[in-house]
């Protein structure tokens, strides 16, 4: 089996142009189809709030909830990375507050490190959590938390800001970065600058790795999704249809047949 992915390898795999494969997971099924199919990182997202609560975003999502499926996912992953989102409002009050609730990700729920949104305003938060010995993955560009600062999810093209933020999270000692939302050139120009791993969604094919959410990526959803996504699958039709399927066969007396009886 292949020893578990660290920080160190993550770092590695930059260096050494390997490209990093991350998805979010929520629960047992999906870090285990995640797991199981050899992904390096799993972030437990607070887009959980969209794709698994049916919000229309992410910000009523709790900390207690993040815990509770940070903490399955964890239990599930052997080799990737686990990272836990920080939701709304628990890392933006205060840094003792910020301190406190990171460090449940880590120590209740299981997770190797942490991902907060925000650049240059949040760097004295990664700051004081990289010095209390929790791993921070930043997050900047288009990010979902600041949905009615921003006026809607919108691709964030201003150049000079976003390689400012990405060297600020770098400098405060953050991990890695997720790229949201922004133009593939500035990807590529803020990716060459850094030390630290890149993980894009919308953000192009220069990044160090990739990230998509897995309910878009196995078309477990029937929401609009953004451009960015490539559905490797069609789960929902395919659910869909099968449930049809019973309620038809349960109907007709069809299901169950001798062999599902003792
Ligand atoms: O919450 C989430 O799933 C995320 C990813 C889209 C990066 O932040």
């Amino acid at each position: 089996m292949p020893s578990p992915i660290t920080i160190p390898a993550l770092f590695r795999m930059k260096r050494q142009s390997e490209k990093i494969a991350a998805v979010t997971a929520y629960d047992f099924p999906t870090a285990k189809i995640a797991e199981d199919a050899g992904i390096h990182l799993v972030l437990v997202g607070d887009s959980l709030g969209m794709v698994v609560q049916g919000n229309t975003n992410t910000l009523p999502v709790t900390m207690e909830e993040m815990l509770y499926h940070t903490r399955i996912v964890a239990r599930t992953c052997r080799q990737a990375f686990v990272v836990g989102d920080m939701p709304f409002m628990s890392y933006q009050t205060d840094i003792p507050a910020a301190i406190a609730n990171a460090g449940r990700f880590i120590k209740e729920a299981g997770a190797a490190a942490v991902k907060l949104e925000g650049g240059a305003s949040v760097s004295r938060v990664i700051e004081a959590l990289t010095e209390a010995g929790i791993s921070v993955q930043a997050h900047i560009g288009l990010t979902p938390q600041s949905v009615h600062q921003m006026g809607g999810y919108k691709v964030q093209r201003d150049e000079e800001r976003l390689l400012n933020d990405a060297l600020e999270v770098e400098a405060a000692g953050a991990f890695s970065v997720v790229l949201e939302g922004i133009p593939a050139d500035i990807a590529a120009t803020i990716t060459q600058r850094l030390q630290i791993p890149t993980i894009g969604i919308g953000a192009g094919p220069h990044c160090d790795g990739q990230i998509l959410v897995i309910h878009d990526l196995l078309g477990l959803t029937d929401r609009h999704v953004p451009k960015f996504v490539k559905p490797y699958a069609q789960l929902m039709a395919i659910g869909k249809d099968a449930v049809a399927k019973y309620v038809q066969e349960v109907g007709s007396g069809e299901f169950p047949g001798p062999e599902h009886c003792y």
